[in-house]
């Protein structure tokens, strides 16, 4: 007997996006786009105003309100948790602050390898409960209105921010440690492979409904970087998150990859035991069912930049972007995050074209 996690939630109305993830026929195109709570919104910026970044993050109430805000103005088929993918770092002892205007900053980054000792993964997913006691809130706060999504940095991408102190335009600090001191840093993304198999498991226990593993600095790194430190930790995570569940009968959730950068390694990444990979915008359509083959999920793709076009070519490039994708196995999404300077107008026209074309798609389909 598997254990029903979803019994104490409200019923699931809109379940597109699940069905969409397993590769089954969905009513509509299910649409979500990354940060799709954030600085463009302007409720968000008020409660900003009041709240440092981190404490929202740790205040269920607080997490709950920024993560509702997108889906009272457009009409989303998803939600995800409000965090951030440094509360692992955090988790393991490091202090991040985030400085308006400049983003994350680490005050003490790992600078030599010693530094990896002062690192204390026991215990750290006890330190992230917070961020189960917002997802829980949050499922019945969305009274089954659209399903919940968590998340997760990769291992190579949280390594990248300790190590660099923040965001950086190289991660030559990174790529350095690479090289000088490859075998810490294989021991580093192995440590981050169990945090995020717990966090994950703890997310989903806590309700989450589906999870995306965000490789986000998969651009600093070439094809065969990537395959010595990404994809083995990405199939690593996968395959012991399945394990630890089904291990306590409790049904697997879909699981989301997405690697910006990733576009050279959409076949190898396809062979990860992932139900849906994300591509970002240089990546199209087309080559990507190519490379991931017809058992996958692809979502994507726009360009956030296009998101500042006007309206008649926001919709044009929207419509010709869902028809290289097609109805079947397919979320629609931005290539990467929304970028703070949005249009709101442009979230609507691209959700609601994305609406439309779905609606022509399954009519001339004979549905
Ligand atoms: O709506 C959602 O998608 C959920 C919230 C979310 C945030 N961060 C909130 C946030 C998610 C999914 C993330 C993931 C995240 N965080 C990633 C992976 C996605 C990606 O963009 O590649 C990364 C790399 C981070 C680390 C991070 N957090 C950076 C580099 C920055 C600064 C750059 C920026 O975009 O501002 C953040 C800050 C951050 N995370 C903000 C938000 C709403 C803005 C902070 C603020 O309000 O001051």
């Amino acid at each position: 007997m598997t254990l029903d996690l979803n019994k104490d939630f409200p019923v699931l109305k809109n379940d597109n996006l699940l069905r969409a993830a397993r590769g089954e026929d969905v009513d509509r195109i299910p649409v979500w786009v990354m940060r799709q709570a954030g600085r463009y919104l302007p409720e968000y910026q008020e409660v900003r105003k009041q709240n440092d970044f981190f404490t929202i993050c740790r205040t269920p109430e607080l997490a709950c309100e920024v993560t509702m805000q997108p889906l009272r103005r457009f009409d989303l088929d998803a939600s995800i948790i409000f965090s951030d993918i440094l509360v692992i770092p955090q988790a393991l002892g490091m202090n991040v602050e985030m400085v308006p205007g400049k983003g994350p900053v680490f005050t003490e980054p790992l600078v030599t390898p010693s530094d990896t000792v002062k690192l204390n993964a026991t215990g750290a997913v006890d330190r992230l409960k917070y961020v189960g006691d917002a997802i829980t809130m949050m499922r019945h706060k969305l009274e089954g209105n659209v399903p919940l999504i968590g998340f997760s940095g990769a291992p190579w991408t949280l390594m990248g921010y300790m190590i660099e102190g923040g965001g950086s335009k190289t991660m030559s600090k990174a790529k350095g440690w690479l090289t000088k001191h490859n075998e810490v840093c294989h021991k580093l993304l192995s440590l981050l492979t169990d945090v995020i198999v717990d966090y994950f498991e703890m997310q989903v226990k806590a309700g989450a409904q589906l999870i995306q593993l965000f490789e986000s600095s998969a651009d600093y790194i070439d094809k065969e970087q990537f395959a010595e430190v990404s994809l083995p930790y990405v199939r690593r995570v996968r395959d012991q998150l399945r394990k630890r569940l089904q291990d306590q009968s409790i049904e697997p959730v879909p699981m989301i990859l997405f690697a910006k950068g990733g576009g050279h390694s959409l076949s190898e990444q396809a062979q990860c035991g992932y139900e849906v990979i994300g591509v970002d915008y240089n990546v199209d359509p087309i080559e990507a069912r190519k490379a991931v083959g017809p058992n996958v999920t692809l979502q994507g793709n726009l360009n956030p930049a296009d998101m500042y076009l006007p309206e008649a070519e926001l919709r044009a490039l929207t419509n010709q972007m869902v028809r290289k994708f097609g109805m079947k196995r397919y979320i629609a999404n931005l290539g990467h995050g929304i970028t703070p300077q949005t249009p709101i107008d442009s979230m609507l026209t691209f959700v609601n074209t994305i609406h439309n074309v779905s609606q022509e798609l399954r009519f001339n389909a004979g549905n």
